[in-house]
Formats: structure tokens, C-alpha cells, sequence
């Protein structure tokens, strides 16, 4: 199907609900369809948006385009839950059918603020021209989900700014909002994290400049940038476009960077850092994480498992990407740790022992511990010869963790390479929690120290779970239930 602009920006309203209907219906009946894990009902799916706890639910909106596997005219689709497992899809929550959102409501996040939740996203508003206007929208939604728009923009671009600046955080502190957003400087072209600062959300918002994290340079563009505080320490994550792969090592096409700090001066927009830039993840395929610092004390995180600019085999269903499942972050020795929720569990369905071999559905949870100085591959998916497999290669002699999607079905953006390595200390067991969910694969290692996130698209019938040498190990095997 051709994409024109044309068609992409075509009003919500000029799309029949039969055709919406249809492409719901194809979604839904996708082999790849995810099944515990947040999805689009129709069409593509992004960045988390407005990841908050409010009215005694968790709620998360997503970046959507509720009518083809294409980057269109983006809305924010409203999804609640109890225990940030089990997630209700209420549909479109906000349109972009104000005149400083006319091209999109693109992404943003929440602030409960009295009885009712403060939403901050950007306009995307395009002129006759086809220029760019940005413009950072809130509104407030009620406790019955009633969302009410302000009728101006809260903070326009500045004129140090290209017209990429946005996606708004809002933040309070010290009885004042500060709020962050993604920029391209106008006089560099690099990319920059803009602070703003304000007695009242509705403004005046006033800028603070950029925050001093680093003395490198971050590309030509920082998207979806999110302060949160782990253990009273400021943790930045953020998606750098172009960045230089000498500064840091990563494959994807954008990655998705955490720096943990020492000290966030929110006045002088100093962030204060002894350790270095990593990726969030060590898969293919994680970007726009949004983490947000909860009531209950914690700090949880979900991303976006698909990157912009890409093309994923389900395009030709007419749907693409999905969530990660909710990933509770904490602090060890200041690195980063990313744990599942525990709730997960109550998916699980009977226990059964992995020894070395089972049939799936492609929808299960398996734990898995290597002994130490053991060598194999755990092959995922397999069809009924094992030629066609997602392989983890597994080598606790050597500290060496491999998962190579070539040949495990459809490819994926092989251009990036189809392997991704993580170096782990030598001699040492191995302890892995595995999830799979038909076209979704999440490794969570060593206790959360590292993750590893990748779709992959096995053929018909590939659902073989295989160990390919008798090694020492211990496998629990659950399959998962649907939320
Ligand atoms: C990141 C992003 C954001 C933007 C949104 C639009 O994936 O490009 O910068 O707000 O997607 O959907």
C-alpha cells in the first residue's frame, strides 16, 4: 500500500470504522500478536507516554497511528491496570484535532496534581509550508478519563532551538515543576536536554538552558529524554540520534542511553556524573523507555520494543510494535539494575522442569541457571529439524552471552547485524529469566544487571525449546497466561 503524506495526516475522521474494524481484527488474529504484553490494537504503536499512577490505577498511554504499520498522525491510546501487568486498552485518549496539535500528539508524560492527572505532551503542528511548530500542550484528565486540553501552549521553541524540541517530563521539586524536553541546538545542530522550570504547570515556564550531563556530543538530536531518582541518586535516560559510536558502542539504529548520577542541581541544570554512557539494553530493538518514580517508592520503566525508521515483518499485517513488559529499576554499586515486576508471576501457569527439550506455544517464562565453565546454545523457537532458531549462545567459561536472530525466521533490520554480545565475568554461573512472547523476547541476566530485548518472527510452527548439549543446568519452564 502506498503511504503518501497525504495519506498519512488524513484526519482520524475520514477513516470508515469498518476499515479500523478490519485492521483490529487483523492485528488481533497475527501469529506475532503479543499476548501478556501491551500491544496496538491496530496499526503502530510508540514511545510509552504519561506512564503514572492515578485514581488507584497504574496508567500508560501509547503513541499511536491507529491505521497502518506507518509513522501517520499520532494520537496517545489510554491503557489502566492494577498491577502493572494485567493492561485494559480504553482507546484513543487524545486526538490530535486541536490547531497546535493538527500533526500529531506526540509524546509526553503525567503528573497527578489534586484530583487530577496533568498531561504534558507535544503538539506537533505543520503550516502550509510543511514547517514544523512544536508546541508543549497540557491537559487534565478527571477521574473518570475525561481529558480537557489547555487551549495555549505552554512553552514555545525557543530561539536557541531547531524545531525538534520535544517530548515534555514533568517533574516537581522543591515546590516547583521543572519539566525536560529532547532538542537540537540551532547553532550546532547536536542534540541537547532542555530544562524548564515553573511555579504553576499551566505557566509561566521559564528556560533554565540545557543540562550539563556530558561534555561529548549527543548526535544530532536527543528524543524522549526522562529524569528519574533511584535511592536519592538522578538517573537520566535518553535516545541520542547520530551519536557518535567512538563516545559509546551500540549496534540499533538510535540507541536508548542511561546515565546514573551522583547530583542533579535542578537551579543551575548541573548533572553531576562519575560513571559513563551505557545502553538501557543490550538487545535489538528497545527505545523511548519512559521510567517514572512511583508512590509506592519505586521506580518502573517500560519501553518501546521497535525503533523509528525501521521496518518489522508484521508491517505487511498492517501492525507494528509493542511494549516490554513493566521493569522495576533499582541501583547496584551504581550501575543500573532492571528487574520484572513481581506480579508477572501470577501469569504463570503449572511449573514444569526444562531438561533440555519441550514444545511451546511461544508464550512462556523460563528460568535458567549455568553452571559455571559450561558452553551450548539455547535454541528458541526452533522448527522441527532445529535448522531455523533464535540462539542464545551460552559460554560461563569464557563470560560470554551471545542472542543471534539470523536464521529464526523472517529477518529483522539485518543491516544493524543480527547478534548481540554481552561480556559477563568468566568462570561464573549464569543466571537467566526468560520471557517469550510469540514475536517478543526479553532476557533478563544475572538478576537484572543486563537486558536483553529483540523481536524476532519465527516461522509456522517453529516452537521447539532446545538445549543442544548435555550441560550442567537447572530450567524451570512456565507458560504464560494471556492479560
Ligand atoms: C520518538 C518520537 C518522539 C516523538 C514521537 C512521535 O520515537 O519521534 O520524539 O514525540 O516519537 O510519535
Amino acid at each position: 500500500m502506498e503511504w503518501s503524506t497525504e495519506k498519512r495526516y488524513l484526519p482520524y475522521e475520514k477513516w470508515s470504522a469498518k476499515t479500523l474494524l478490519k485492521l483490529q481484527t487483523q492485528a488481533g488474529n497475527s501469529p506475532y500478536q503479543l499476548h501478556y504484553h501491551i500491544r496496538p490494537k491496530s496499526g503502530l504503536l510508540n514511545d510509552p507516554n504519561g506512564f503514572s499512577y492515578f485514581n488507584n490505577e497504574w496508567h500508560v498511554f501509547y503513541q499511536s497511528y491507529p491505521f497502518g504499520p506507518v509513522h501517520g498522525l499520532k494520537s496517545w491510546d489510554h491503557c489502566v491496570s492494577q498491577d502493572l501487568v494485567h493492561w485494559n486498552d480504553l482507546g484513543t485518549a487524545i486526538y490530535p484535532d486541536t490547531d497546535l496539535d493538527s500533526h500529531g500528539a506526540y509524546s509526553g508524560s503525567a503528573k497527578v496534581i489534586d484530583d487530577k492527572l496533568f498531561l504534558m505532551y507535544t503538539g506537533n503542528a505543520r503550516d502550509a509550508e510543511w514547517i514544523r511548530h512544536p508546541h508543549q500542550m497540557g491537559a487534565f484528565m478527571d477521574k473518570s478519563n475525561n481529558i480537557e486540553k489547555l487551549p495555549t501552549s505552554l512553552i514555545e521553541q525557543p530561539q536557541h532551538t531547531t524545531d525538534h524540541f520535544r517530548d515534555p517530563q514533568i517533574l516537581e521539586h522543591g515546590g516547583k515543576y521543572y519539566c525536560i524536553l529532547g532538542a537540537q541546538d540551532k547553532a550546532t545542530k547536536t542534540g541537547k536536554i532542555a530544562l524548564f522550570e515553573a511555579d504553576d504547570v499551566k505557566g509561566p515556564w521559564h528556560d533554565l538552558g540545557y543540562v550539563d550531563f556530558t561534555t561529548e556530543e549527543m548526535g544530532y538530536m536527543i528524543e524522549c529524554p526522562n529524569l528519574v531518582f533511584i535511592d536519592e541518586k538522578p538517573v537520566l535516560i535518553f535516545c541520542p540520534q547520530g551519536l557518535d559510536k567512538s563516545i559509546v558502542k551500540y549496534e540499533n539504529i538510535y540507541p536508548n542511553m542511561v546515565l546514573v548520577g551522583d547530583k542533579f542541581d535542578f537551579k543551575s541544570a548541573q548533572f553531576d556524573s562519575k560513571n559513563s554512557i551505557k545502553n538501557l539494553d543490550d538487545g535489538f530493538d528497545v527505545y523511548a523507555t519512559q521510567p517514572f518514580n512511583a508512590p509506592d517508592g519505586k521506580v518502573y520503566a517500560l519501553s518501546w520494543v521497535g525503533l523509528p525508521d525501521l521496518t518489522y515483518p508484521t508491517d505487511i499485517e498492517n501492525w507494528s510494535g509493542c511494549y516490554s513488559q513493566v521493569k522495576e529499576l533499582s541501583l547496584k554499586d551504581g550501575q543500573l539494575i532492571q528487574k520484572p515486576v513481581s506480579a508477572i508471576k501470577d501469569l504463570r501457569q503449572e511449573e514444569v522442569p526444562f531438561t533440555g527439550k519441550l514444545e511451546t506455544k511461544n508464550q512462556y517464562e523460563l528460568k535458567l541457571k549455568v553452571a559455571e565453565s559450561q558452553k551450548t546454545t539455547l535454541h528458541i523457537a526452533a522448527n522441527e529439524e532445529n535448522g531455523e532458531s533464535l540462539k542464545l549462545h551460552i559460554d560461563t567459561a569464557k563470560g560470554e552471552l551471545i542472542l543471534d536472530r539470523e536464521n529464526s525466521g523472517f529477518t529483522v533490520n539485518e543491516k544493524y547485524g543480527t547478534k548481540r554480545a554481552i561480556k559477563l565475568l568468566e568462570n561464573s554461573a549464569l543466571d537467566l529469566d526468560i520471557f517469550v512472547d510469540h514475536s517478543l523476547i526479553e532476557i533478563f541476566i544475572n538478576g537484572g544487571e543486563h537486558v536483553l530485548t529483540a523481536r524476532f518472527f519465527p516461522k509456522e510452527g517453529s516452537n521447539k525449546l532446545l538445549i543442544d548439549k548435555n550441560i550442567k543446568f537447572k530450567g524451570q519452564y512456565w507458560e504464560m497466561a494471556d492479560i
